[in-house]
């Protein structure tokens, strides 16, 4: 695992851009995996401007994000799917039918589930998979407790997210109970990963993580475990 320690907010999404730029420069057909949150906002803003300037390019890229909450429109405000729209795909050069996320809104979920995973596999996998962490040390939407071999599944969101998240919806009361998430097995199956992490909300979960201990109780700490991990972090101290 690979640490990078930065100043601010903007350093951060910039080291992240030179990772997924460099990656876009040597495979332009890349299979990316994007996470949605305050996290990566900057990192998009920045990819968005190197592609409006040339230096890089969407159009063969796949991209699979990590989660979607269950019950909510495409169209909604909220949904991941309108997030990732407004921060990166409305903005860039990529094909809209290269563009995947779970479907929250699926009749059968069970079968949604094995099909993402499918989707991801058939694509030839994930090259690239962005990360960010919850001050529970979840990535994606797994949850302490989750098992390390989960493939993409149905979870039941804990009060400490729906709170967190509460900020994206006019009223807290309409924070999705659930959500449709890659497992961390899923994630671990990215040839890369990288993760980013910022400010001060984030430092005990920074510190589990430099800890080295891998247990379940703390889902990022499976990370460890993946021979190619770069974590991007800061502010706190
Ligand atoms: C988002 C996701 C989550 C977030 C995490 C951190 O797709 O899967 O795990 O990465 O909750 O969120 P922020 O970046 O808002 O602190």
């Amino acid at each position: 695992m690979k640490w990078i320690e930065v100043n601010s907010y903007d350093e951060m999404s910039e080291v992240a851009a030179d990772i997924f730029t460099k990656q876009l420069q040597v495979k332009p057909a890349s299979i990316l995996g994007l996470a949605t949150g305050g996290s990566p906002v900057g990192m998009y803003k920045e990819l968005v401007k190197r592609q409006q300037a040339g230096n890089i390019s969407f159009n063969d890229v796949i991209t699979f994000n990590l989660d979607e909450y269950v019950g909510l429109d495409q169209s909604s405000p909220a949904s991941y799917w309108t997030f990732m729209h407004e921060n990166l795909f409305n903005h860039v050069d990529i094909k809209e039918e290269n563009i995947h996320l779970p479907n929250g809104k699926a009749e059968n979920l069970d079968e949604e589930c094995v099909a993402y995973d499918a989707r991801i596999k058939e694509a030839g996998g994930i090259d690239l998979q962005l990360l960010g962490i919850g001050v529970n040390g979840h990535i994606g939407f797994n949850e302490p407790g989750t098992s390390f071999e989960s493939l993409t599944n149905i979870v039941e969101l804990t009060e400490s997210t729906r709170t967190e998240n509460a900020i994206y919806f006019d009223d807290s009361k309409d924070v999705p109970t659930h959500a449709i998430t890659m497992g961390i097995q899923s994630i671990m199956n990215a040839k890369e990963i990288i993760l980013i992490a910022f400010g001060e909300k984030k430092l005990e979960a920074m510190e589990k993580l430099k800890s080295g201990i891998i247990t379940e109780d703390f889902p990022a700490s499976q990370l460890l475990n993946h021979p190619n991990v770069t974590i991007i972090y800061g502010g706190t101290k």
